[in-house]
Parts: C-alpha cells; structure tokens; sequence
C-alpha cells in the first residue's frame, strides 16, 4: 500500500495531574494545555509503575474534598516525589506533600474559603514575575479546611497569609512545590503566570501542543492504524461528529464514509445543510438515510418520554447497522468521544467525576464487528472546536447549540405527529433567527420552541380561535448540567412572540419558561 509521508509532528512534553476529586481538576488540565503543553488527569490510585510510564516531565497533585487525617483519605503512590520529575502540589495536594516531607498539617481550627492575600517570601522560581509592582503580593483563591502549621529545615516557606503561615512551600534541593490556594481559577488573577513558571520554569517544558500539531499528528496515526481499510462515521451535524468526519477525510480521502440518518425530528432544512457542507464543499462521501417514515411510524401514540427516547435510540442503531453492512470492507467505527467522557469513566475515587445521564445520539452500536476510533479523546469542547477551525469548518457548524439525539420528539410533552412536527419547526426556525440576529447565538446554550399539548383562547380578527400554545426556552450554561434561564431582552421575546402567533398556523399564544436547571430540566423531556 502506498502511505503519503508527514512531516513526523515533534513529541510533546506532558503533564500529568493526578485527581484527588477537586472539582478544579479539568480546569488544571485546560490551563496547561491553554499554556501549549499537553496534560492528561489520571485517578490518584495511578501506579507508579504507569506514572513512570507516562513519562511527564512534570506532576500536578490536583486538590480534593477530603481531608489528610480522615478514613480512607486518598494517597498518592509510594515514590511518587523520586521519579526525578518537578511536583506541584495545589491545596489537598500540597498537603500531601506537606506530611511526605515531614511537615506538620493540621485541621485548621476553621475552613479558609474566598478571597486571600499571599505574601511572596521567594520569588525566585514559582512566583518569578507574579507580582509585577513590587510589593511582593498577590490575590488568591483558598478553599481548604487542612493547614500545613510548621515544616522541617529541608523544607522553605515561600509565601504566606496572615492565617496560613505556610501558604506555600518547596523542597531544598528537590523540585518538589506545594500551594494551598487555587491557581487554576479565575479568581487567583495571577495563576496563570504561577503555573507557567512550573510549565516552563521548573519543568522546562515546551510549549508545542498546539491544535496543528495535533491534527498532523491525528492523520498520521489514523493512516497507521487504518492501512488501507474503510472506516465509516455517524454524522449528526453537530460540532464533535463534524470535526471527526472532517479529520478522517483529510486522513483517508475517499475510504471514509459517513452515514447521517434523517430520523424526521431534525430542525428546519437541517438535512440540506448537512449535505451542502459536507458533500459539496467537503467532498465526503456521504450516505444520508431518509428514515423520516420508520421513526414515525414506530413513534405514532406513544406519550411516554423515556418510551420516546428508547424507540428513537433502538431505531438510530438498527438503521445505523443496516447501512454500515452495505459498505464493504469496512473496519473501523469513528466516534466523537471528548477527554471529559473519558476521564468520567476512568475516575475510580475522583469525586471530580459528574454524573452524564446523556449518550451522544443514544448509544452507537456496541455489538457491531467493528473496532472504534475515537481521534478526539484527547480533546477538551474549546480544542475541538479550535480543531475544526483549523480544519476550516464553517462557524455555522463549529459555534452551534446543543442539539438532543432524540431531537424535536423531546419538544413536543404527547405525541409525535408530522403535523406537530412541521408547527414545531416553524416556530423554532423564528427562534434561531430571531436570537441570532439579537447577536445572542453564541452567548446562550440553547434557545429553542417547544409545542404543548394544550389549546388555548385567543381571537384574531373578528373570529375567535382555539390553538396551540409554544413554550419558549432559552437557557445559559457552562456544561449543561445546570443552567439559569436567560434574560432574554423583552423586545427579543415580543418579536420573537409575534412572528410565531402571526406565521404560525395553529399557534395563537406563547409562553416563556423561566425554570433554572435543577429542578427543571434544559429539555422538557
Ligand atoms: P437536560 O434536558 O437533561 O439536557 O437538562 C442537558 C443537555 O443535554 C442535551 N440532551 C441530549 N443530548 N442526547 C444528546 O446528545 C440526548 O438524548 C439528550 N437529551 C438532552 C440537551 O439538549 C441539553 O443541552
């Protein structure tokens, strides 16, 4: 077979962040990679054996909700401060390192939480530049009930605050580091350059992990493993399975094919754009399902939603199997799992890990013959959608709000019809536009219609009439596990409010759902 050649991309230096359950864990990670270095999370319960393996050229030990002294308080592994590499402890972290070392910690007589000042006693190496007036200062962020009191003469105090007088430590003549504040968080302003002094300073890393090192790296190693065989991709439009098709085909051309499956409850001309992008200004091959009857039919009375749900998830799989059996030779499964995916999966003790009660497109076939590709499982969302910039995506696809597997049946409380369909996607469209041309787009998580079951009075011209009503919901969040309902500006509602009652047949009232998440949820089913 005949294998283009790559330029071999340069190895990256690596970080590794042992987890101890901080809910700022993935926040250490994004920093460094913010920074250009590649991290990877690992569980504490890691074996030295693996650590070693990694080769980092420097470890984080991340904090945690527990406490040093407590039952069951998780440990790092033996040896952990002799592998020859810079450790950097942040809180329950330094705290470790603070016991290892020999230093007294104690459970402070009350939990520091907020606001702090540190005083900079050495700003040799860690704080080198943190505080560029002089005064030798700094803000930080403390959230921690422990305290390391007092350390032994192998061990320099390099900050303090007034009620932590070790608020910062290091090692004489090992680099091994520990800070009880958070530099990881916005509210430390000066964290980042704290953390860069560790990247670059202590660890001497490079910063080469850039999305373009990762892309060329990606191709080569997909080449590699794939050879000469067919790989075939569910594409949902969305940002994660665009990016994946996209990479592959710049990896395998034409040996890639990518199956999108028309389930009927997809949102106005979304099937068009689709194709548009990725058949003709991508040139990929493309197999779009027209499976609008099947779901349908399978759909028809039921009310139920998780019944919904399930219909339509047994239903993506079966369609899905019956496609990808068409296509000869094909070996390989492409899927869009993200790092945090996986680092919820791996997490054994790290209470960091968050409950996912939602599976990209409802689960893709397990008992397939097929081996997995997941190019993306080293990605953080805001490095995916970096990537697929640089893959030249259009912003159309890349800034894009969730969008549920399920799609419009979850917006529809009752039955699912054609008709209902088609008044849903009516007003939904005047959603999307509306807020996008507002500006608002980008800034919310989602702004959708829901339609309900119930009709309501109204009178239009002379007559009266007895409609539909549309929900309106709008939501901001970071990661859609909660979400506030967004204030939308009145003017944007009224306009959005009117276009719907005087364009669309069958509404005659609209509502806005002002519930935050918990206890509502984003969807209404
Ligand atoms: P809820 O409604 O649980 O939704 O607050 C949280 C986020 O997840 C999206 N969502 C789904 N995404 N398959 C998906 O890929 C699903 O079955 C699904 N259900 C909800 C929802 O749109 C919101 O962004």
């Amino acid at each position: 077979m005949k294998q283009e050649r790559s330029t071999p991309p340069i190895e990256a230096d690596r970080i590794l962040v042992l987890d101890f359950g901080s809910q700022y864990t993935q926040l250490i990670a994004r920093r460094i990679r913010e920074s250009r270095v590649y991290c990877e999370i690992t569980p504490c319960t890691a074996s030295i054996d693996s650590i070693r393996a990694f080769r980092p050229s420097g470890l984080i030990l991340s904090g945690g909700p527990s406490s040093i002294d407590e039952e069951g308080a998780p440990l790092p592994p033996d040896g952990i401060l002799s592998l020859g590499v810079p450790v950097l402890g942040i809180c329950y972290g330094m705290q470790l390192i603070g016991r290892m070392l020999g230093g007294d910690v104690i459970r402070a007589p009350r939990r520091e939480y907020g606001h702090a000042v540190i005083r900079i006693l050495d700003d040799t190496d860690l704080f080198a530049g943190v505080d560029p007036s002089g005064a030798g200062t700094a803000n930080v962020w403390m959230s921690h009930g422990d305290a390391v009191r007092s350390v032994p003469d192998s061990v320099e105090v390099i900050a303090a605050t007034e009620s932590s007088p070790v608020a910062a430590l290091r090692e004489k003549g090992r680099p091994v580091y520990g800070i009880q504040f958070h530099p990881e968080v916005s509210h430390t302003p000066r964290g980042c350059r704290i953390l860069d002094n560790f990247l670059f300073h202590i660890c001497s890393c490079r910063p080469t992990w850039t999305m373009t090192s990762f892309i060329m790296r990606t191709i080569e190693a997909v080449r590699a493993r794939v050879g000469d065989g067919r790989v075939i991709c569910g594409l949902s439009g969305g940002v994660d399975s665009s990016v994946v098709a996209v990479l592959l085909h710049r990896a395998l051309g034409e040996r890639l094919t990518c199956i999108f499956v028309d389930n009927g409850l997809l949102r106005f001309r979304e099937v068009e754009k689709v194709k548009e992008i990725f058949k003709h200004n991508f040139r990929i091959s493309l197999i779009c399902v027209d499976a609008e009857d099947r779901f349908l039919d399978k759909l028809a009375g039921i009310t139920e939603p998780e019944e919904k749900r399930r219909i339509i998830g047994v239903e993506f799989i079966r369609v899905f199997e019956e496609e990808a059996r068409k296509i000869s030779g094909a070996r390989f499964l492409a899927q869009g799992t993200l790092y945090p995916d996986v680092i919820e999966s791996v997490s054994v003790r790290g209470p960091s890990a968050v409950i996912k009660s939602h599976h990209n497109v409802g689960g893709l076939p397990e008992k397939m013959d097929l081996e997995l590709i997941e190019p993306l499982r080293e990605l953080f969302k805001d490095e995916v959608r970096e990537v697929g910039r640089e893959l030249g995506l259009p912003e159309e696809i890349i800034g894009r709000q969730p969008f549920p597997g399920p799609g419009l049946a979850v917006r529809i409380p009752g039955e699912v019809t054609r008709e209902r369909l088609a008044t849903l996607r009516s007003a939904d469209r005047i959603v999307e536009e509306e807020v996008d041309r507002a500006g608002l787009a980008t800034s919310l998580w989602q702004a959708f219609a829901v339609l309900l079951p119930v009709k309501t009075v109204g009178v239009m011209g002379d007559g009266r009439t007895y409609e539909h009503v549309i929900a309106l919901r709008a939501v901001e969040s970071l990661d859609g596990m909660t979400a506030d309902w967004a204030r939308l500006p009145y003017d944007l509602l009224g306009c959005i409010s009117n276009r719907i009652i005087n364009e669309v047949r069958g509404v005659n009232r609209v509502v806005y759902d002002i519930s935050s998440k918990p206890p509502g949820t984003i969807e209404w089913e």
